[in-house]
């Protein structure tokens, strides 16, 4: 029988629970509770922002949180589950970056696909890089990666305390000659100068909430001359040493081609390959671009990376043993590693994985953009939102990584020695997200991987002994910023027999 108080009490329990269920659905994820207007611009520290957001992550339990930057969302991903949910499995939407009017407008780095919105220019971009350096073709600068370091071995030798000098010029070495056939001189080469001081001004004017602009975009028409517009004047500037970088090894490389004296490279390969029919103007500003973004996508980097092993090799000297161990019984002592080295040397592997874990080179990545409303979890994730992947917390996730402060190549392998293949997810997370995946990744664990396994064979590292005779240790602290680096430290490399400097030399000669 139809019972009206029954039936009201009905309509109006599934509309409660419909209210409920449409709020919770809107209702963001948790997060630091902030300030009417600004939010949390006073919550998130501005140096090593990813702890805070790992603890709050933790405290409010919960893998995903937001904070709210005077108004601008920003979602930050905390869990590698939460990383493939959003960034892989709905990647269509989780792939744009921020407008940055100083960096890409004002300064002109709008050259650099990093920094592109998602669309047809990034793809095209995306598509030219991922020609040269996807896994198979990446391989074919194994014997560059190999020089390399072996010429880091040599500048070891010969003056041991400027390493992370030596790491720089290595780095540069490496991707000036793969990108375009240029080989660098030994002491002050001018193209790496160059990129040096277009990689501090990028570094600067990239530096997120540092200008007014990235926030009032309109100021960016604001005359050079105006009183306060100091920032146009400095982006001027900034713009002539980016500029160069983009164009001045490039030209080099077409002088070359016109005098028939270019040497096999990325860019000899594009133009040697563009058709008659092509916009060449668009295309070398493609090229160029391109080119210039592989290498400051892999200077710093690369540079972080083998700082931070150099480090763990002082703190972990067991480990360090350990690995020399592995390298003496394959390589053996009278001669110096190769990559035909490496399926023999899953400890030296592992510690490569562990050393991209421990200190991850980029702790919070290259922020995305979320291009539409989203639901994670219940929560509502507002399109516009600014979408930060926590690397250093998925790498440091206690299910995953138990004491994950310690540093600890085991983790990595199975217990007959071999390597792990059930933590690729989280492993990748220390190069990136989804579709905007580091796609220099391969050259980048490749040479890392010579170089660490090439110092282990030829030095020992210790601590440095001050003049009073006592040992000083490293303070293990770093530097916070995009690319993370340890502070400059001290560290002795100790040729490990007296042959060393013959292996050396010989090694160089055998790449000649
Ligand atoms: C240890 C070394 C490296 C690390 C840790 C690293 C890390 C990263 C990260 C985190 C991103 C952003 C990913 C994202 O948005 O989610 C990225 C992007 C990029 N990296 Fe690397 N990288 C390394 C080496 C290299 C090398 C050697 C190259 C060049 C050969 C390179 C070229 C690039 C480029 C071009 C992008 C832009 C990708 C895009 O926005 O579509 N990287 N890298």
């Amino acid at each position: 029988m139809f019972d009206p108080v029954l039936f009201a009490l009905l309509v109006v329990s599934s509309l409660a629970v419909s209210v409920v269920l449409r709020q919770r659905r809107r209702s963001l994820p948790p997060g630091p509770k902030g300030l009417p207007i600004v939010g949390n611009i006073f919550d998130v520290p501005k140096e090593f922002e990813w702890l805070a957001y790992e603890r709050w992550g933790k405290e409010l339990r919960s893998d995903v949180i937001y904070v709210n930057l005077a108004g601008t969302p920003v979602i930050v991903v905390n869990s590698a589950e939460a990383a493939h949910e959003l960034f892989e499995k709905k990647s269509s939407v989780y792939s744009d970056r921020v407008r940055l009017p100083m960096l890409n407008e004002l300064v002109g780095c709008n050259w650099h696909f990093v920094f592109m919105g998602y669309g047809d220019d990034w793809r095209e971009r995306r598509r030219v890089f991922h020609q040269f350096f996807h896994p198979n073709a990446a391989v074919a600068y194994r014997p560059r990666e190999l020089k390399v370091a072996r010429e880091l071995l040599q500048r070891l030798l010969e003056s041991p305390d400027d390493f992370m000098v030596h790491l720089r010029h290595m780095a540069g070495s490496l991707i000036l000659g793969v990108a375009y056939g240029i080989d660098v001189q030994p002491k002050n080469d001018p193209y790496i100068a160059t990129a040096e001081t277009a990689l501090h001004a990028m570094s600067m004017a990239g530096n997120a909430g540092a200008y007014l602009v990235d926030y009032i975009p309109l100021l960016k028409h604001v005359p050079s001359w105006f009183p306060g517009a100091t920032f146009k004047r400095q982006a001027a500037e900034w713009k002539k040493a980016t500029d160069a970088m983009v164009e001045r090894p490039f030209e080099a490389v077409t002088k070359a081609m016109a005098e028939g004296k270019a040497h096999p490279s990325m860019i000899l390969s594009l133009l040697n390959d563009l058709n008659e029919d092509e916009d060449k103007e668009h295309k070398e500003t493609v090229f160029s671009g391109v080119a210039a973004a592989a290498y400051t996508g892999g200077s710093d980097t690369t540079v972080s990376a083998l700082g931070s092993f150099f480090l763990a090799m002082l703190l972990y000297p067991d480990i360090q043993r350990k690995a020399q161990a592995e390298v003496d019984r394959v390589v053996g002592r009278d001669r110096l590693p190769e990559f035909s080295d490496e399926p023999s040397l899953p400890y030296v592997t592992a510690m490569v994985k562990e050393v991209l874990r421990w200190r991850p080179v980029t702790p919070l990545a290259v922020p995305h953009r979320l291009t539409s409303d989203d639901v994670y979890n219940g929560y509502h994730l507002p399109s516009g939102s600014i979408v930060v992947g926590n690397a250093w917390a998925i790498l440091h996730d206690e299910r995953m990584f138990p004491d994950p402060d310690r540093f600890l190549p085991e983790r990595w392998l199975n217990e007959d020695g071999s390597l792990r293949t059930d933590m690729r997810d989280a492993e990748l997370s220390a190069f990136g997200f989804g579709r905007r995946i580091c796609p220099g990744r391969h050259l980048a664990a490749a040479s890392v991987w010579i170089g660490m396994t090439s110092v282990l064979s030829i030095f020992n590292l210790e601590k440095a002994r001050g003049a009073d005779g006592n040992i000083i240790e490293p303070s293990g602290e770093y530097i916070s910023g995009l690319v993370a680096y340890p502070k400059p430290f001290q560290c002795l490399f100790k040729p490990r027999s007296d042959l060393t400097a013959q292996l050396v030399h010989n090694g160089l000669q055998e790449c000649d």
